[in-house]
C-alpha cells in the first residue's frame, strides 16, 4: 500500500512537489515556533530600568549610525569571550532592546561590557576622530555627532511607543524626557549610551556571574 503512495509520488513531480513543501514547512515550524514561545518569556528582570531619555537618545544613534555593522553585543558563552569581554550576554538583558543589538559581524570589538571601560573624554574623541586614540583603527570618524542637538519632542513620542510596548515609563519621565536632553548633542548621548553598556540593564544570574569570576571577569 505504502509502496504504491511512494511510486504514485515519483511518477508525478507535481505531487513530489506537494509533499517536499509539506515537509519543509513541518521542518520550518518545528524550529520556528518554539522562538515565538520563548519571546513571549522573555521579561526584565525586576532590577532592569528601561533606558534614560538620554541613553534612549544614544540607543537610536547607534542604531542609525549602523554601528551594529561593525560591532556585536552579545558576549558568548565561550571562555575566551568571557575572559576577553566579560560576563557572557543573557537574552534577557535585551528585554528592553528593540531591536537588540546583537549583530554577528565583528570588525571592530564586541561592545556589550564596553561601558566604563573607557572615559567619556576617549568615547568622545574616538568617536570623532578614532585614529586620534588608537592609530592603526579602520573605525570611520563620526564629526556630525556633536553638531545636532537630541530632539526632545522626538524623543516623547518614541517613549510613548515603548510604553505601549510594555516599557514602565511614567509620565512623568515621558514629561521630563526634554529638559533631561535639553542641550546635549548626539554625541553627548551616545558616549551615555555606551557607557552604560554592561553595566545598566544587566541581570546578574548565578551562572553568568561565576561563569565571568572563574575566567576573571571583565579583563
Ligand atoms: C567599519 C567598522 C566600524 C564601524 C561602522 C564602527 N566601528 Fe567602532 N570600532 C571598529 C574597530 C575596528 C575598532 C577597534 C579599533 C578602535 O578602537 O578604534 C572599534 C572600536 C570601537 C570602540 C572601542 C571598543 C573597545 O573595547 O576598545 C567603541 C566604543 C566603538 N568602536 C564604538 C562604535 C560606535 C558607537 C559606532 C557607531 C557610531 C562604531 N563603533 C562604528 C570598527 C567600526
Amino acid at each position: 500500500m505504502a509502496y504504491k503512495h511512494f511510486e504514485f509520488i515519483e511518477k508525478h513531480a507535481w505531487s513530489l512537489g506537494i509533499a517536499t513543501a509539506i515537509m519543509v514547512s513541518l521542518g520550518g515550524l518545528a524550529e520556528i515556533t518554539p522562538l515565538f514561545i520563548e519571546a513571549n518569556k522573555l521579561q526584565p528582570t525586576a532590577d532592569m530600568k528601561p533606558y534614560d531619555p538620554l541613553r534612549l537618545a544614544g540607543r537610536d544613534v547607534y542604531v542609525r549610525e549602523g554601528c551594529y555593522l561593525c560591532h556585536t553585543q552579545m558576549v558568548r558563552t565561550l571562555r575566551f569571550e568571557t575572559q576577553r569581554y566579560g560576563a557572557y550576554s543573557t537574552a534577557s538583558e535585551s528585554a528592553y532592546d528593540r531591536p537588540h543589538q546583537w549583530g554577528s559581524k565583528r570588525t571592530g570589538p564586541d561592545l556589550a561590557r564596553v561601558g566604563g571601560k573607557y572615559s567619556d573624554d576617549w568615547q568622545r574623541v574616538h568617536l570623532l576622530d578614532p585614529r586620534e586614540v588608537v592609530p592603526e583603527s579602520n573605525m570611520p570618524a563620526y564629526r556630525w555627532l556633536a553638531l545636532s542637538l537630541v530632539d526632545g519632542q522626538d524623543l516623547q513620542a518614541r517613549m510613548r511607543v515603548l510604553r505601549t510596548l510594555g516599557d514602565p515609563y511614567t509620565d512623568e519621565d515621558i514629561r521630563n524626557a526634554p529638559k533631561a536632553v535639553a542641550g546635549r548633542t548626539e554625541l553627548d548621548a551616545l558616549v551615555a549610551y555606551l557607557q552604560g553598556l554592561g553595566v545598566d540593564n544587566v541581570p546578574k544570574p548565578a551562572a553568568a556571574a561565576s561563569a565571568a569570576s572563574s575566567a576573571g571577569g571583565k579583563s
